[in-house]
């Protein structure tokens, strides 16, 4: 059994590793919270059976009693990684620090020198590769399905209303806020490419910006707040209560399941929500697709079960704006080139416009071609072998609704089994989510963002030895 404190109770610390905790009982116990908000304490704490006094206001509080635990969860925003991280790792304790690392270069790089100094790991939360979609890839890849690696072609599909959610009226729309959104949402992507190509970059390129949600592109007579008489409300595809009342993207991913019980249910959720609301008192799981209460609507208010709360977020909170008269700057697209040291290319596209949720990759190699395709309603591996006509399937799968497509579930596992030096957990899933491994992912990201903005190619040996020297 590993103990844990945890930092940060809000979406990702309660919902992804204190729900993790409670469905693994015998695996993992938080012992104790630190967390401003009362009533987000309050939950955790009352969830976790955590005593009053080990439930503290914030993390110096929390660390100031000394080290409580094996492990240290911090889940703050993405301007509160470098503080806490240090402080645990000064305590002694192995810490999993959700991405990015740090927003700087300077933080990142200080925080794997405090773990390498302190011996003590310092895990960053690259969920997508605990997935069975990127870990058959990579499984495929290092066993030489493609022969030697030339290009990779990856795009980051974000779909248009979890975009909105997170990157237009959420909390990473503003890069002095949070991230700017290639090292916020693009440093998974990064640091996939990375593992997949084993080596370091030497050369990046960057061209991207804020296209569409902006003011200018605001339908005619369309108002501040959804709620306040917009005349778009009942056909725009952003509208809030679309979104988080009514759940309507979500449900449309089950009309595209593959499977008609799938189809069948959501479809009877969004065109008969009377009918399921019927149904659902006979099966209290059905309750939830008429009344969502997940993420996303779990980030816009502490009681999302709570109709009221939830239209009270949408009066008055940032989730109820416009998407086109919001105070957001991040880009709505970017695309990346990368050149590594071993001669592999690679492009990454990242956009907010898809309309299915999803990463899409294309690798070719001196042997063979693969595709993947990765969306929530659908995950396909397909491997083209050139000697060969006939393709094969790596992996077909429908639904995943899981945090992450299965990489929340496949971290922790991996991440408590690293404890118990389990010889099952492969090597390299253990050293390559390292901070150091991090590192390049963090680098290449920053690379990329000032690729963009000074409009040339940035040379990552000149970065390193820059970062290095400071
Ligand atoms: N791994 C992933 O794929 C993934 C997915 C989503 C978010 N994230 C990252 O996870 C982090 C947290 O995101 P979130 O959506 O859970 O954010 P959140 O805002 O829901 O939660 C952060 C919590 O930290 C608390 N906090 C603030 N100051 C504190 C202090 N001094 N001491 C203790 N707690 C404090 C806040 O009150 C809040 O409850 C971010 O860095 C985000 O980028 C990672």
């Amino acid at each position: 059994m590993i103990t844990a404190v945890l930092v940060g109770a809000g979406n990702r610390g309660k919902d992804a590793y204190g729900a993790w905790a409670l469905a693994h009982r015998d695996q993992l116990k938080f012992v104790a919270v630190a967390e401003p908000s009362a009533e987000r304490r309050n939950l955790f704490a009352g969830a976790q059976d955590i005593l009053p006094e080990r439930s503290f206001a914030n993390w110096d509080e929390l660390f100031a009693v000394g080290k409580l635990a094996d492990l240290c969860v911090i889940a703050t925003q993405d301007r509160q990684h470098t503080e806490p991280t240090l402080a645990a790792l000064d305590l002694g304790y192995h810490v999993l620090l959700e991405k990015p690392m740090a927003v700087t270069e300077q933080d990142c790089r200080l925080l794997v020198a405090a773990s390498e100094r302190a011996g003590r790991q310092l895990r960053v939360a690259h969920v997508l590769r605990y997935t069975r979609f990127f870990s058959t890839i990579k499984a495929a890849l290092a066993g030489g399905a493609v022969g030697r690696i030339v290009n990779i072609n990856h795009s980051e599909n974000v779909s248009y209303w979890h975009f909105a959610h997170s990157y237009v009226r959420g909390n990473w729309r503003r890069t002095d806020e949070a991230s700017p959104v290639v090292l916020a949402k693009t440093c998974h992507d990064l640091d996939l490419l990375y593992w997949f190509i084993g080596a370091p970059a030497l050369k990046v390129s960057s061209f991207g910006g804020l296209s569409f949600y902006r003011e200018e592109n605001a339908p005619p007579g369309a108002t501040a707040r959804c709620l306040d008489g917009c005349p778009h409300l009942d056909d725009c595809q952003w509208a809030a209560p679309r979104i988080y009342l009514r759940a309507v993207p979500l449900l449309q991913t089950g009309l595209r399941s593959r499977y008609l019980h799938n189809r069948l249910l959501a479809g009877a959720a969004l065109r008969q929500p009377w009918l399921f609301r019927g149904l659902s008192r006979l099966s209290p799981s059905l309750k939830t697709l008429v009344n969502w209460d997940q993420w996303p609507v779990s980030t816009i208010t502490d009681a999302p079960a709570d109709r009221e709360a939830k239209m009270r977020a949408l009066r008055e909170g940032p989730y109820g704006r416009c998407v086109f008269f919001c105070d957001n700057d991040v880009n709505d697209h970017q695309v990346v080139g990368i050149e590594f040291a071993n001669g592999v290319t690679a492009t990454l596209t990242l956009h907010g416009f898809a309309s299915s949720e999803g990463r899409w990759i294309r690798v070719e190699g001196t042997a063979g071609t693969l595709f993947g395709k990765l969306t929530t309603e659908h995950q396909e591996i397909v491997l083209y072998d050139h000697r060969r006509v006939q393709k094969k399937i790596l992996l077909d799968l429908d639904l995943d609704l899981r945090g992450h497509a299965g990489g929340d579930e496949g971290l922790m596992k991996s991440l408590l089994a690293s404890f118990d030096g389990d010889p099952s957990v492969p090597d390299d899933l253990e050293t390559l989510t390292s901070a150091r491994a991090s590192l390049e992912s963090h680098l290449l990201a920053f690379a990329a963002d000032r690729a963009q903005h000074e409009n040339r190619v940035v040379d990552m040996d000149e970065l390193r030895r820059e970062g290095e020297g400071s």
